[in-house]
């Protein structure tokens, strides 16, 4: 575990961590998160690969998951927070960036043939995380099973309403979190968990400290032979 004093230090040593990774393998399979805490960090490694360039000619990047039922141009999708923070300033090919799709008429055959991508690839890498503060990874809320595999599940009552805003939906829009699986995820060779910020302690300490139980996703992290967790002060302020 590494703690860093401020947010800065925090998501720059976040973003050399990645950087590291992938300089260390040529077909490096990479996972991303979206979200308040990796957005910087996200510009940062940006900033750092168009200084420092590295052969990116081989390497996959993907997210970890997905709003289904939005335009993928809306700003609030995952994959155009990726494009915007990260991969748009980077030289890659269409086919380096995959994501779990936006719409689909059938999500469970899109997200098997994402996990058997992935796994065609040479499997994951690293993933990074970001911590839900009710302890969700992805969009796999409290109570999804441990086995889960890449799913469509239902978003929390909050994001459901603050997306069917942005897009003036009508209540007939039927949206969802399509997410990696925790069985996926625990797949992942490499973990990077990272958090930031007081509302994160005291899902932090539960997850490091608590018991392991699918009341609380993140805390089957505890079980995975190479997680890492990035946290800043504050987000580490209960331990
Ligand atoms: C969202 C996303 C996750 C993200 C998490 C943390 O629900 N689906 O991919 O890791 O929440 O977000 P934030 O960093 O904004 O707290």
């Amino acid at each position: 575990m590494r703690i860093f004093p401020t947010e800065q230090a925090f998501d720059e040593a976040a973003a050399r961590c990645i950087y590291d990774c992938i300089g260390a393998k040529k077909n490096v399979v990479v996972g991303l998160s979206t979200g308040r805490t990796t957005k910087n960090m996200h510009n940062i490694l940006a900033r750092m690969l168009c200084d420092r360039p590295l052969d990116l000619s081989e390497v996959t990047f993907f997210g970890q998951d997905e709003i289904g039922g939005v335009p993928r141009e809306y700003w609030g999708a995952c994959y155009t927070m990726l494009k915007t923070e990260l991969l748009d300033a980077l030289p890659l090919r269409e086919d380096q960036f995959l994501m779990l799709p936006t719409a689909s008429d059938d999500y469970r055959r899109d997200c098997q043939a994402f996990t058997a991508e992935l796994e065609r690839r040479g499997g994951v890498d690293l993933l990074v995380l970001g911590l839900g503060e009710n302890g969700h990874l992805g969009f796999n809320q409290p109570g999804t099973p441990f086995g889960s595999t890449a799913w469509a599940s239902t978003l929390s009552p909050e994001l459901d309403a603050r997306v069917r805003k942005d897009l003036s939906l009508g209540a007939d829009a039927s949206l969802c979190g399509v997410t990696m699986g925790l069985k996926d995820v625990m797949h992942a060779r490499r973990l990077l968990l990272v958090a930031k910020g007081d509302h994160k302690a005291a899902m932090v300490k539960e997850i490091l400290q608590g018991p392991v139980t699918e009341a609380v996703p993140a805390s089957i992290l505890q079980l995975h032979p190479s997680c890492e967790y990035y946290l800043d002060a504050r987000a580490a302020s209960l331990l």
